[in-house]
């Protein structure tokens, strides 16, 4: 289990890992120590077999994450040396995330900005309450924002809501951000946590290896067919259909019961 720190609080509850963006006085604004912090918490939890989906949430009501800690750019983001240095903290935290296996949730509340707009655009899935606001300020700032940082945002809204979303710098509400499909799920502020822990512990009970399968071919699907890597995709389907927690499913339906899979 990872060690909790000050600015990231990092624990498990059975089967669901949780990480929460911990600055609540700076709406939850992402410090260098987060960014390795959260590369670390994602690691710790793919190696954990305990658990099978992950949680992200900001601290507090007011935010999500207000993005990167603006405060630590003139020191630890004003040079040529240090801004490679932080940038391949952020780029390690969000591969990471983008890379974990298992099913990952972030649970919006309040501001979801810049960066902390990247750590949502890395999971899975966002559900966000109705005061979730967001957008990517760079363009109000002057920050380089590269093809990496964009590829997911695009995947997800489209060319030309990524670059209204960049063009504008402006924020945008729950309401616009469900109509763009920036998000799967907007609820009201009072129903997050339950629809949250619904939906976690939904997955978290479904087959890991199904689940697991999903989440690695939809990856592939979105790479250009000649890169795709289609024997993967088939021995993916393969493992679902020769498992032991295909045969318990087959069997809790027969027998009108809730199926225990162990993912294997
Ligand atoms: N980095 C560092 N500190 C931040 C921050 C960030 N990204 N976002 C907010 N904060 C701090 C503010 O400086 C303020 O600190 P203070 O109380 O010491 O003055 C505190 O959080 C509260 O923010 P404040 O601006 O007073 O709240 P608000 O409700 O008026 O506005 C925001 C909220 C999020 C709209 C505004 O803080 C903002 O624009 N933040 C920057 C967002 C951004 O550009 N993110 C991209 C970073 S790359």
């Amino acid at each position: 289990m990872p060690e909790p720190s000050a600015q990231l609080i990092v624990s498990r509850d059975q089967a669901i890992g949780r990480i929460v963006l911990n600055q609540p006085d700076k709406h939850n604004a992402i410090s260098l120590d987060m960014w390795r912090g959260l590369a670390q918490a994602v690691d710790d939890f793919q190696a954990d077999a305990q658990v099978r989906m992950v949680l992200i949430e900001g601290a507090g009501d007011k935010a999500f994450s207000a993005g990167a800690d603006i405060s630590q750019f003139e020191k630890q983001r004003g040079s040529q040396e240090t801004i490679e240095i932080y940038n391949a903290a952020v780029a390690a935290a969000q591969n990471t995330l983008q890379g974990i296996a298992k099913p990952t949730i972030a649970k919006i509340r309040g501001y979801c900005l810049g960066g902390g707009m990247g750590v949502a655009l890395r999971c899975d899935l966002r559900i966000a309450a109705a005061d979730a606001r967001f957008g990517i300020p760079a363009a109000r700032i002057g920050l380089g924002y590269g093809l990496d940082s964009l590829r997911p945002l695009v995947q997800i809204v489209g060319p030309s809501r990524a670059k209204e979303i960049l063009f504008t710098a402006k924020r945008f509400d729950a309401a616009q951000a469900l109509a763009m499909g920036l998000i799967n799920q907007c609820v009201a502020v009072d129903q997050l946590d339950a629809t949250v822990a619904d939906y976690a512990a939904t997955i978290a009970g479904n087959a890991p290896l199904t689940v697991t399968a999903v989440k690695r071919i939809v990856a592939e699907a979105l790479r250009d067919e000649a890169k795709c890597d289609r024997a993967l995709c088939q021995s993916l389907v393969d493992a679902c259909y020769t498992s032991e927690d295909y045969a318990e499913g087959r069997r809790a339906f027969m027998e009108k019961r809730k199926p225990t899979f162990r993912g294997r």
